[in-house]
């Protein structure tokens, strides 16, 4: 069964409105494992705009679930991901502009700054897994610098706007996790994933886990974190279906 890996950023975000206290991501992180998340990933920004190095301590202290840690390759980045020993680093790439992670990391284009990095984490104990984009090419070279984890971005899929393109998008998702299955990865995906467009990315059974927020942080905003949580595990596919909805 697929697992959920869920991004509780924007509950941070929302604490950053006023720059208090509430909402705690420590306490969603808890809400989220009640209702079956099998993971807890937060982004730790070089800009720190939501999740901070506090948070981050907290969270490794306070959860015994897999904690998998979003990161860009800067040293000093890496640096705190030493020091606080997520149990995944996945890699990103980040500018400060963006609202979100916009693309995938480009392996080809700075392959051994990604491998230094990939190497230090795992010297550090620190599996690492590497947010790229469906491209047959990327996964290629991402396997020659030693990565054994990549999380397919989903963005292209989930912002298309009419069946034809999503259809294309679908396909080329399917294409790179046979290809990165055959070539032995483990593989996740993410960005963009909703409670409609899951329905037909997890009929690709080579992802092993999806990373979602933004959808599920909105629906929790009427049902309640624990309700939005259980939703998505069920729609992934991660929980027997209900005969009733809930
Ligand atoms: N996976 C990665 C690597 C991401 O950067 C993000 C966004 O932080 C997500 C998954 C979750 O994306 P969304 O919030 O759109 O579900």
């Amino acid at each position: 069964m697929p697992l959920l890996g869920v991004n509780i950023d924007h509950i941070a975000s929302v604490r950053q409105l006023r720059k208090g206290t509430t909402p705690d991501p420590l306490e969603a992180a808890r809400a989220c494992i009640k209702a079956g998340a099998d993971s807890i990933v937060v982004h730790l920004r070089e800009d720190r705009r939501h999740i901070n190095d506090a948070d981050v301590k907290k969270l490794r202290a306070g959860i015994r679930t897999k904690l998998n840690l979003e990161m860009s390759i800067d040293p000093q980045i890496v640096r705190v991901a030493l020091r606080i020993k997520p149990d995944q680093a996945t890699l990103v790439p980040e500018r400060r502009q963006e609202l979100t992670t916009e693309g995938g990391l480009d392996v080809i284009g700075q392959a051994l700054r990604v491998q230094k990095t990939i190497r230090s984490l795992e010297a550090g104990g620190i599996p690492v897994s590497i947010f790229i984009d469906p491209d047959i090419k990327q996964i290629k070279r991402a396997r020659e610098i030693g990565a054994q984890r990549i999380e397919l971005h989903t963005g292209a899929f989930a912002l298309a706007d009419n069946a034809a393109s999503r259809a294309k998008e679908l396909r080329i998702l399917r294409a790179a996790a046979v290809y990165a299955r055959k070539t032995g990865f483990e593989i996740f995906a993410g960005h963009g994933l909703d409670y409609d467009n899951i329905k037909q990315i997890k009929r690709i059974k080579e992802i092993e886990e999806y990373n979602i927020g933004y959808s599920i942080i909105c629906r929790a905003l009427f049902v309640g974190l624990e309700k939005a949580v259980r939703q998505m595990k069920r729609s992934i596919g991660g929980l027997p279906s209900l005969s009733e909805p809930e």
